[in-house]
């Protein structure tokens, strides 16, 4: 048995804070309710598309969805395997990230610590590969399974099948929107090594007056809290979506090109023999960290990421992206691509140069 609603409005379920109307909403607790509404869906609409949202922090609504959106409720943490080194968990794509690692933390059972306070739900996390301060989740997932939407059937996908990458798996390509992730599988370590090498995480433990090297988890968990609440403003009080660019991955040509210019340049290997530029670097260098344009503006603290400053529609944040993307590609002749998904997504092709 499953319940949805019609004609719903989304702007609770999007940290942008922007209305848009589903035609068809379905939260789901559980496989059954999954398959139940995938079997009305192939009976009674089987044109509408479908949209799978998580906490909705990395959306855009461009326009109404004509469709079915759904959202996973599955929540629940079961320990399949335990060993004197690592746990085996199998948990709910429908759970808190957040919670996940507070439990993590609290059980002893360790890695994700740098992940704390990424919004966003457990299925998400594992279809866009979800990084921070040094960390992935893809170190993590051992597995994940998932639900076809066209007939229902489960799949389970081993950790080497998902095509992680820099922010990216086979779920955001060439599987995009065929399956519903269901539950995910991680392996974490019961020994706690702190990685506090990224940039400004030392430099917070030591401000706490904690020495990086014997940091607790729950200490580096509360430092990386810290530096995100510094950092990105909060959904509640301003809408957005976290980062909206992804860090941009150049040649050895290109980044010398730029070195040259900006001799303090942000640069990494990429480890794929390219090189990733911050992405907020060079939008702060084209003058637009803190700026506005109507209703919608860049944080004055980060500027990857765009915010909502009261009634933006989804065209208005996709006119700001375009006036970053021309500026940042007219100075440094680099494309930004948005990491943020835009829906309907066909309209990215016609907001692209
Ligand atoms: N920078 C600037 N100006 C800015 C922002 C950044 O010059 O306005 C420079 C910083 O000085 C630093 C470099 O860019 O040298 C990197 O900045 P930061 O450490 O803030 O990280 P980021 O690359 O901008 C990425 C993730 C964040 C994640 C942080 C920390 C992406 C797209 N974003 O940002 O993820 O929290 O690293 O690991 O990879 C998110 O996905 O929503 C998100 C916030």
């Amino acid at each position: 048995m499953f319940y949805y609603e019609q004609d719903y409005d989304l702007v609770h379920d999007n940290t942008f804070g922007i209305h848009a109307n589903a035609l068809y909403f379905v939260r789901y607790t559980d496989e059954q309710q999954l398959a139940d509404a995938i079997g009305w869906h192939r009976s009674e609409v089987p044109a509408l598309p479908w949209l799978h949202v998580g906490s909705g922090s990395n959306l855009l609504f461009l326009d109404d969805f004509p469709g079915v959106v759904l959202r996973s409720e599955v929540k629940g943490v079961e320990v399949m395997q335990s060993t004197d080194d690592w746990v085996l968990i199998r948990v709910g794509g429908g759970m808190e990230w957040d919670e996940l690692v507070d439990l993590c933390v609290s059980h002893g059972w360790h890695g994700l610590e740098n992940l704390s306070f990424i919004p966003g739900q457990v299925g998400a996390a594992a279809v866009q590969n979800i990084g921070a301060y040094g960390a992935e989740a893809s170190q993590y997932v051992v597995a994940v399974e998932c639900m076809d939407l066209s007939d229902a059937s489960a799949r389970r996908f081993e950790a080497g099948e998902c095509g992680y990458g820099y922010r990216t798996s086979v779920f955001k390509t060439c599987l995009r929107g065929r399956y519903a992730v269901t539950r995910v599988w991680l392996r974490l370590n019961r020994r706690f090594v702190a990685d506090t090498s990224y940039g400004g995480v030392a430099d917070m433990l030591v401000s706490q007056g904690i020495a990086p090297a014997s940091a607790t988890a729950g200490q580096l968990r509360e430092a990386i809290i810290r530096i995100r609440r510094q950092k990105l403003p909060d959904p509640a009080v301003q809408g957005n979506a976290g980062s909206f660019f992804m860090n941009p991955v150049v040649d050895e040509a290109c980044k010398d090109r730029l070195l040259a210019l900006y001799p303090s340049m942000p640069h990494y290997p990429a480890g794929t023999g390219g090189w990733k530029l911050s992405a907020g670097w060079l939008i702060e260098q084209s003058g637009w960290k803190g700026k506005r344009l109507g209703p919608v503006g860049v944080h004055d603290r980060q500027a990857l990421v765009l915010v909502n400053l009261g009634g933006a529609t989804g065209m208005d944040v996709a006119g700001l992206c375009q006036a970053i993307r021309q500026d940042v590609a007219r100075l440094f002749g680099v494309t930004l691509v948005p990491e943020v998904n835009f829906i309907p997504d066909v309209l990215l092709t016609n907001l692209s140069f």
